[in-house]
């Protein structure tokens, strides 16, 4: 992961933990009800992939026993992680593009209600994602991949050369010489691997997506009401294709890019679709950026745009991340694929404790602050959710006091301890095991590893019952909570 060149170490100061009567007399564990959307307490886990599905998406009991834990914190809401809308493969992911998923989301849904007595709601996270190829060895770029044409041949003065020859050429031509020969997308493809944008318009199924998404998504959400989940959260944030539709990088000329209107063309018209198939009874809700966080992409204008557009359109929530793109990545191994958390719109998504003055905790505070009020100066009540290197009650408290946030999101906080809430609710938040933001969870998913916690992967590993990583030696749940009383 990239780090700020500050290199300042920060650490978590959660302050003061409330007693059981302060906690009960809180914000944070107040209720919220707006329309569809009913909240027992103000507290939400966001969505993070834990790497537990099967190689063709489907549900597995470590998913199940994943979920469950978390719904025994009781947190007021629980986000399932990304799950694909389309019923292509894409390897352990969780998927949604085809009914027969429906029975094991059903399952960690039942799991859920159990484990949280009912109480946490339970949304999914609908994605669609473009194509990404892992980065390519030369030799195998130059020897098959690359399309060889004149441009190439000019460029290395072997106009009249058998093909073979002007590979061999290219294949021998030193780095900083690349530039001279190929084009931006062929050095991409060669130093990156290959990535699919929405403004590839020249491909078929990019210029149509603006024709196939409304119902991809729409039948998403049917299933996803099938199996039992309180709502959806379309997922319009970070590297993928909703958030580059919204991103001011869109530069597509067919009334879905260029100026904000058209940018959120798409993510209004996926919400009217997903509407209409689903009811207003039924929550739906939507991630997206506070900033991009890259240069050229959209800013906090943007997206204050955006997010009085959502809540006029009838969003039941507007949750705030920001940064995450593939368009600042580090140039990832031979054989891997770019990963959207290795720059710095990806440490402004996930900032761990080496940072710059600023610090990892909070990031996001202001800028959602500024599209919430808008939002209320527009007339309309949506609750916002912010999340962000929130982990101490009066941090989260003072979030909600200022009227910065309707809910409080804790990703990394309640990865480290689903018992967070339990605890701080009741009075027991000394015994909180407090995230250290070193980022082992995420350096895990970057990996394409079972996502787990270094605070307590090695405890207690011989309990009985106890599940493991493939390798054995890191248990997947942390152990259960006993209240002292
Ligand atoms: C392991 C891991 C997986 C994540 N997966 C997702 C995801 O599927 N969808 C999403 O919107 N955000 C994802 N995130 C981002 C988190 O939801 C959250 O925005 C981020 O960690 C910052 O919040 P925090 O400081 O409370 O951790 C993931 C984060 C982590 C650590």
């Amino acid at each position: 992961m990239w780090r700020p060149p500050q290199k300042i170490k920060w650490k978590p100061k959660p302050g003061t933990w409330p007693s059981r009567e302060q906690a009960d007399a809180s914000r944070l564990f107040s209720p919220l009800q707006r329309g569809p959307l009913a909240l027992a307490t103000r507290t939400w886990v966001p969505a993070m992939v834990p790497w537990r599905a099967t190689e063709d998406g489907f549900v597995t009991q470590d998913n199940i026993d994943w979920y469950a834990r978390f719904a025994a914190g009781r947190p007021g809401a629980v986000v399932l992680e990304a799950t694909g809308i389309r019923d292509v493969p894409s390897g352990p992911l969780l998927r949604i593009g085809h009914d027969r998923f429906v029975p094991g989301l059903r399952r960690v849904v039942d799991a859920v209600r159990e484990a949280s007595g009912g109480e946490t709601k339970l949304f999914i996270q609908l994605i669609d994602f473009l194509a990404i190829r892992r980065r390519p060895e030369p030799a195998k770029y130059f020897g098959r991949h690359l399309v060889v044409t004149e441009r190439h041949r000019d460029a290395l003065g072997l106009a009249d050369a058998p093909e073979a020859a002007v590979r061999a050429a290219l294949l021998a031509l030193p780095d900083e010489r690349l530039p001279e020969v190929l084009d931006a997308s062929e050095l991409e493809a060669l130093r990156m691997g290959a990535r699919e944008r929405v403004t590839d318009v020249e491909l078929p199924h990019v210029r149509e997506l603006p024709r196939v998404l409304p119902d991809l998504f729409a039948d998403a959400a049917r299933r996803a009401r099938e199996a039992g989940f309180d709502g959806v959260e379309l997922h319009y944030a970070h590297a993928y294709t909703m958030a580059s539709f919204l991103s001011a990088r869109n530069t597509r000329d067919d009334g879905y890019g260029g100026s904000r209107e058209n940018r959120a063309r798409l993510p209004l018209e996926v919400l009217e679709r997903v509407r209409s198939t689903v009811g207003n009874d039924y929550v739906v809700g939507c991630r997206y950026l506070s900033e991009d966080c890259i240069d050229g992409g959209s800013t906090v204008d943007d997206a204050i745009h955006f997010g009085v557009a959502f809540a006029k359109a009838g969003m039941d929530f507007l949750s705030l991340s920001r940064g995450g793109k593939f368009d600042d990545a580090k140039q990832p191994a031979i054989g891997a694929s770019a990963y959207p958390y290795t720059g710095p719109s990806g440490y402004e998504c996930m900032p761990a404790h080496v940072s710059d003055e600023r610090g990892p905790f909070g990031r996001n505070f202001e800028p959602s602050a500024r599209i919430r009020r808008a939002i209320r100066a527009a007339g309309l009540t949506t609750p916002v959710v912010v999340t962000g290197g929130v982990h101490g009650f009066e941090q989260a408290e003072a979030l909600l006091a200022s009227e910065r946030a309707d809910v409080v999101g804790f990703a990394r906080a309640s990865l480290a301890d689903p018992d967070w809430f339990m605890k701080v609710r009741t009075g027991h938040g000394d015994a909180v095991a407090m995230c250290i933001y070193a980022n082992y969870c995420e350096a895990l998913d970057e990996r394409h590893e079972e996502v787990t916690c270094q605070l307590w992967d090695r405890t207690a590993l011989d309990e009985p019952g106890v599940r493991k990583t493939k390798d054995g030696k890191r248990r997947l749940t942390p152990p259960a909570w006993v209240a002292p009383d």
